[in-house]
Formats: structure tokens, C-alpha cells, sequence
């Protein structure tokens, strides 16, 4: 079964979304092959519980607090995030590090209060376009690995997804080729294996992200070690988005 996990970003009012879960969700007839999690902005989790309520569809959020609870005004708490009914959370997207200046410490601050709260993590890794030029990929994608599962059990890695998301393909139109993502996602299972073990490495979820449309979604998710899609852009109009779901 492949996963696929749409971010919208800081995209669509509660009225909008509203009315893409209402166009989507009936017609999302995959549901037998794909596991489909729908990362929305958090003025929308909450009616979006209860519009999904009865469908395979999960709920994601694209952030969450490293703190507990208490006087971090203006922060949405692991706890808060898992009673309105989210399942997955997208933690050290590239955006939030490098706009939010969120550091490995933080994101693995948040990757440990995330499953604290039974919570599912996404946590994106990737390389930018000078690292890339300048051979460092799998420099990049082991110390992003390695320093966001610090500290982490083996058997907590089953709530763990990891996303390739090369920043270069972010919203670029640029997505990485097949051949590149076979071996972001070969040093990806290596790093998981050296730093746990070789079942843990097999097991672990890899999607990719990165400017996929539905010109590119079927051979992407066909790449050697590829479990599924983290969809940007091109999530957002739902008839776009079932006609990708369409071609998985
Ligand atoms: P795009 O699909 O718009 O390139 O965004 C990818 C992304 O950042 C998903 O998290």
C-alpha cells in the first residue's frame, strides 16, 4: 500500500477546505491501495474531523509545539493536536527550519513530544541546491537523520515516516528524477540501519516530496525503496489531487 500525504501549507480558510473535503472525500475511491493522511492548516482540523468522521481519510497537522503546555502563547500542543482527531504531524519541513530558524534540537524536542502524544511523525529531510552541487546529499540527509532521532527507541520507529524533501524541488516545478530519489532514499535505509538496525531500515516509511504533479506522481512512486508522495501544490484542487490519487 502506498502512502500519500498532502501538506497545504498556509493555504485555504476553514470555508475553503470545507468545500474540498466535501468534493474530495466521496470520490476517494483508493482507499484499498493508499493510505492517504491530509496535513491541514489547524483552523481547519477540527470540522475536518467530523467531515472525515466514517472515511479512510487521516488527519494530519504541519506543526506542533515542542513545549508541554502552559505560557507558550500562541503554540498548538501535541495534546491539543491529537483530542481534535490528528494522526500525523509534519515535523522539520524545510520551510519551518530555515523561515522559523528551527534547529535538529527542536526537531527532535518536537519529534519526542509528538509521539508522547500517540501521535504519527513525518519528519522531512533534505538537501539544497549547493549541497547537492557540491556532492553533500548524503552528508546532509545523515546528520538531518541522525540528529532528529536522537535519543529515540527502536520500536518507536513504526510511527516514524520519513520524507525526502530536496529543498531545490520544493515548489520549483523541478522535481528530483527517479535515479536521484533511489539513492536519497538508499542513504535515507542506510543511515536507519547503522543507527538502528536492518529490519528497522526495511520497515521504516520513505516517501518523497518535492514539486509532484501528475505528469511525474507515477514514476516516483515507483523508484526502488519509495513507500509513497508528500504532495504540496499540487494537493490543493481537489480535482487535481483525485486525478493524481487516481494514478497511484
Ligand atoms: P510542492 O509539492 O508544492 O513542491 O511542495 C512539497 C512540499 O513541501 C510538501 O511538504
Amino acid at each position: 500500500m502506498k502512502k500519500i500525504v498532502a501538506n497545504f501549507k498556509m493555504n485555504k480558510t476553514p470555508s475553503e477546505v470545507k468545500q474540498y473535503l466535501m468534493t474530495l472525500v466521496p470520490r476517494f475511491d483508493k482507499a484499498e491501495n493508499i493510505d492517504l493522511c491530509l496535513c491541514l492548516p489547524y483552523t481547519s482540523l477540527s470540522e475536518a474531523k467530523y467531515l472525515l468522521k466514517g472515511y479512510p481519510v487521516k488527519l494530519g497537522a504541519q506543526n506542533l509545539s515542542e513545549c508541554e503546555a502552559g505560557g507558550n502563547t500562541g503554540e498548538i500542543s501535541g495534546a491539543m493536536l491529537k483530542d481534535v482527531g490528528v494522526d500525523s504531524v509534519i515535523i522539520g519541513h524545510s520551510e519551518r527550519r530555515s523561515r522559523f530558524k528551527e534547529n535538529s534540537k527542536i526537531i527532535n524536542k518536537k519529534i519526542k513530544i509528538a509521539l508522547k502524544n500517540r501521535l504519527n511523525v513525518i519528519l522531512c529531510v533534505g538537501e539544497s541546491l549547493a549541497e547537492k552541487n557540491t556532492l553533500k546529499t548524503l552528508d546532509t540527509l545523515r546528520e538531518q537523520i541522525e540528529e532528529a532521532l536522537k535519543g529515540l527507541y527502536e520500536n518507536e520507529l513504526e510511527s516514524i515516516t520519513i520524507a525526502y524533501e530536496p529543498i531545490w524541488a520544493i515548489g520549483t516545478g523541478k522535481n528530483a528524477t527517479p535515479r536521484e530519489i533511489e539513492y536519497a532514499v538508499k542513504v535515507i535505509r542506510k543511515v536507519v540501519e547503522d543507527d538502528f538496525s536492518t529490519k528497522a531500515s526495511k520497515e521504516i516509511c520513505v516517501l518523497y516530496g518535492g514539486s509532484v504533479t501528475n505528469k511525474n506522481v507515477a514514476s516516483i512512486i515507483k523508484a526502488k525503496g519509495v513507500d509513497g508522495a508528500l504532495i504540496g501544490g499540487a494537493s490543493l484542487d481537489a480535482n487535481m489531487f483525485l486525478n493524481i490519487l487516481s494514478l497511484i
